[in-house]
């Protein structure tokens, strides 16, 4: 006995059968109505329509039916086809509708929630604490004094004796907007000032006879790459009092006054010798380490990371007004003498806070600048 024929009896081809081709249309029509979600109709989608779905092989298995059998397989297949299509589509609009109603339910904006039309800012640090700084000394009676950033050389550097040929004139500490050689024969060169002191020489040349009490804070700029602990513009506060009769003892009173009203009773200061042109004789200034009040030196239990362990902080330069700075400003200095002293308020501002990158100071992120609080 040989085999049956396949070509001539399609009830061989056990996909082709009505019963059969029914079960793999309904299945579908079960998968795409159970799809909770689009990317279940996806995967349903690709189960029951796809290249490799139980109707796609069956319908590959037609081709080689008789003409016949051939028709009404195609037939029936292509009805459940069109069925399993339609099923699809009706169950994408539901679920498409069904999303675009959610996103329209989880993203809505309330737009008629109150907002802030004009966010505040926040004043810099550097300028309220420069601000603080001057009222201590406004609170003794000193004026605030100020003086342009553009300087005349004569103001930032011969006034203030210092020698035609010191360093701190060189190029690398100094940017020079007009050399002498490019003004006229009368004229000062002009620089971007390199340090407060200048005010000093403005304050006694313009209040004529002293005393003279007055307080500088204000910008000055210097030739370094900026970086962790340089910027080429910052900021000093100068002060400056000349009268009748000032001493040293007045200088070391005002600093302590100054460092307690600033950092809190019972700090001290101490000065050790130094040396600028404008004071004389001079000092550079420190004050005892407002964290560990001295306590972390030799003691290495408790290091102090504020002064290294050091017990002070340096602050900047002070001294006596070197008569010369008097001569030069018509100041006699038979009957007048005077003290200064000036520091970055920077650095001031870096331990006082810890800041420990000088770049946030610059950047001007109001983020680095709301922490401070507002002071007005
Ligand atoms: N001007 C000096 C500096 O920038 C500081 C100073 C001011 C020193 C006043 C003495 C008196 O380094």
């Amino acid at each position: 006995m040989s085999a049956p024929n396949k070509s001539y009896d399609p009830v061989e081809v056990e996909a082709l059968k009505p019963e059969e081709i029914e079960r793999m249309r309904d299945e579908a029509l079960a998968a795409f109505e159970s799809a909770a979600d689009l990317d279940a109709l996806t995967h349903a989608k690709t189960a029951h329509t796809g290249p490799t779905s139980p109707l796609s092989l069956a319908n590959r298995e037609i081709g080689a039916l008789p003409p016949q059998a051939k028709a009404e397989a195609g037939k029936r297949v292509g009805m459940a086809r069109g069925a399993v299509n339609k099923a699809l589509a009706a169950r994408l609009a539901v679920l498409e509708a069904e999303r675009d109603e959610r996103v329209l339910v989880e993203e809505a904006v309330d737009v008629t929630l109150p907002y802030d039309r004009t966010p505040a800012g926040a004043r810099h640090p550097l300028t309220t604490f420069m601000e603080r700084v001057a009222d201590v000394f406004v609170a003794m009676g000193y004026e605030v004094a100020e003086g342009p950033e553009a300087e005349a050389e004569w103001f930032n550097f011969d006034a203030l004796n210092f020698v035609p040929d010191h360093p701190a004139r060189q190029m690398q500490d100094t940017f020079f907007v007009q050399d002498a050689d490019g003004a006229k024969s009368d004229e000062s060169g002009v620089v971007l000032r390199t340090h407060t002191s200048p005010v000093q020489a403005r304050a006694l040349l313009e209040r004529r006879e002293p005393p003279v009490y007055v307080v500088c804070p204000g910008r000055v700029y210097r030739t370094d790459e900026l970086d962790a602990t340089h910027t080429p513009v910052f900021h000093q506060i100068e002060l400056l009092a000349v009268d009748e009769g000032l001493t040293m003892a007045d200088l070391k009173g005002t600093l302590d006054h100054m460092v307690q009203a600033l950092f809190g009773a019972g700090m001290k200061t101490r000065l050790r010798p130094n040396y600028f042109p404008f004071t004389e004789p001079s000092a550079e200034m420190d004050m005892v380490c407002y964290v560990c009040r001295g306590e972390s030196v030799g003691n290495p239990d408790r290091p102090c990371r504020t002064c290294g362990s050091e017990g002070w902080i340096e602050l900047g330069g002070c001294g006596m007004v070197n008569p010369k700075v008097l001569v030069a400003c018509g100041v006699d200095p038979q009957k007048y003498s005077g003290f200064a002293f000036g520091f970055g308020i920077e650095r001031m501002l870096m331990f006082r806070h810890n800041v420990e990158d000088m770049r946030d100071m610059v950047e001007g992120d109001v983020r680095f600048t709301r922490p401070f609080g507002m002071e007005i």
